[in-house]
């Protein structure tokens, strides 16, 4: 019990006003602590973050007993309503929630709850919301009317990181006692401080994590872009190749993770088109055979750029860029391999590769119109591609037209390429 005590921080049993053993004897104490401890290891674990934020308001609730909880994220001087869980309102229907759910923020200042906590890094734990006598902590009735709900006793706890700063703010509503609301007790406050601190902890991580992971994703697709220079593919080509690989993908049974990972590496798969010379890769017409052996080289250019990184996602983008003209039956190139020898990820990709190369305009050819390029796919059947690939991305034809309708080139997306001397200066 002392360790327990003294792991959370805790200096005193008295914290606020109401006595801590009022309504709990030291086993229940003992085992709520213990419940504690066990929650904050398991929240250390969770990366992302909308997993954690559903994850810490709903092991607060049975923590403190409350009948509702919701959770704000801390961005700058506001705080967004991000997370809510309620059990009275879930118990009428799956659907109710998703319906009162509404995205709001509060300023970072003494004019909410959830601002005054996250402003002070304080605790406030409010009996009756609806007869405070501070005006700031005066309860806002537009939820409660909304969702025909009474909320009475709230505490709310900030958030902090390692710095103690608020992150954000968890809001517990209504603590519940053989059906009646009751105040949240001393115990209550308690356990919220030691669980606030790792949940924040926890959370200081995942906004970290997320903030890495999104400026290495948008890194690697301007990375990719970077090729479209010196090529008249447009960016448009890059997007929707990345969303047909991820229906692709997913049509045939990957995993969520592992769709998400090559959503993230495809768009690599044409960066060695960056070392092929502009005579070539701009021709207008076909190439001779001699220009083909050069152009064909980009996919063993770019496996050398991605080559020997320790990033699972350069990894595979690597692999890719050297497998993406590999053909199932072993006639493609770099090295005519065949069959299953051609890694998974290189057989989606070519699909989905040579899908939107078909289905646009090149600076060799013109858009083929989409019951040419299913026939094309399934004439390939085992040939250029794997036949379950072909056909469990065709059971997805109408998401993929949809990605092709909602990133269409335009004809001036063609003419900046044309003439860079003409692009127009980007609004920074
Ligand atoms: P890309 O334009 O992205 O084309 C990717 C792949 O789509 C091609 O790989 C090919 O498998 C398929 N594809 C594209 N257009 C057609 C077509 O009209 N008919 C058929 N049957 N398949 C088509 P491939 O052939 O290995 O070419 C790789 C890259 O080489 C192309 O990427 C493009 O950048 C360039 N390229 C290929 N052929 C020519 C050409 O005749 N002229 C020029 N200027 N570039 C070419
Ligand atoms: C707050 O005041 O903390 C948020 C608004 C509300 O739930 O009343
Ligand atoms: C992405 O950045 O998520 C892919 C590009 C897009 O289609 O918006
Ligand atoms: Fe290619
Ligand atoms: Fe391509």
């Amino acid at each position: 019990m002392a360790f327990l005590i003294q792991f959370l921080h805790v200096p005193t049993l008295s914290i606020g006003t109401i006595p801590i053993m009022a309504t709990m004897n030291d086993t229940a104490i003992q085992a709520k602590l213990e419940a504690l401890v066990r929650v904050g290891v398991s929240l250390s674990s969770v990366g992302d973050l909308d997993l954690l934020l559903g994850r810490i308001v709903a092991e607060a609730m049975p923590l403190t007993g409350a009948d509702g909880a919701s959770l704000y994220l801390r961005r700058g001087d506001r705080l967004e309503f991000h997370t809510s869980r309620n059990r009275t309102l879930e118990a009428r229907g799956p659907e109710v929630m998703e319906r009162l759910f509404q995205r709001f923020e509060v300023a970072v200042d003494e004019t909410s709850m959830a601002g005054w906590c996250a402003l002070t890094g304080e605790i406030l734990n409010l009996p009756d919301v609806q007869s405070s006598d501070d005006p700031r902590f005066r309860y806002n009735p537009s939820f409660d009317q909304r969702a025909g709900y009474q909320s009475r006793s709230m505490l709310a706890a900030p958030l902090l990181d390692r710095n103690n700063q608020a992150v954000g703010v968890i809001q517990l509503w209504n603590a519940m006692e053989e059906g009646r609301i009751v105040p949240f007790d001393g115990t209550a406050e308690m356990l919220i401080r030691g669980f606030a601190s790792q949940a924040g902890v926890a959370l200081a991580n995942a906004l970290l994590n997320e903030e890495l992971r999104k400026a290495h994703q948008e890194t690697l697709f301007r990375l990719s872009s970077a090729a479209e220079y010196r090529d008249k593919e447009t960016s448009n080509h890059i997007k929707r190749m990345s969303h047909f690989t991820r229906i692709a993908a997913h049509a045939i049974g990957m995993s969520e993770t592992d769709v998400e990972m090559l959503f993230c590496s495809a768009p690599m798969h044409d960066i060695g088109k960056i070392g092929i010379p502009d005579h070539i890769l701009l021709k207008p017409g076909l190439l001779t055979p001699q220009e083909r052996a050069i152009m064909e080289s980009h996919a063993v250019i770019g496996a050398h750029i991605l080559k020997d990184s320790t990033v699972p996602v350069v990894k595979q983008a690597a692999i890719i860029a050297l497998n993406h003209h590999e053909k199932f039956d072993g006639t493609g190139y770099p090295q005519g391999i065949k069959g299953e020898d051609i890694p998974l990820e290189g057989r989606i990709v070519a699909l989905a590769d040579v899908f939107d190369a078909l289905s646009s305009r090149r600076c060799y050819k013109d858009a083929w119109p989409e019951p040419k390029v299913v026939a094309f796919l399934m004439e390939q059947r085992d040939r250029h591609f794997e036949g379950r690939i072909v056909d469990a991305f065709l059971d997805h034809l109408d998401e993929a037209r949809a990605i092709g309708l909602s990133h269409q080139d335009s004809p001036e997306d063609f003419e900046n390429m044309v003439d860079f001397t003409r692009l127009p200066i980007p609004e920074l």
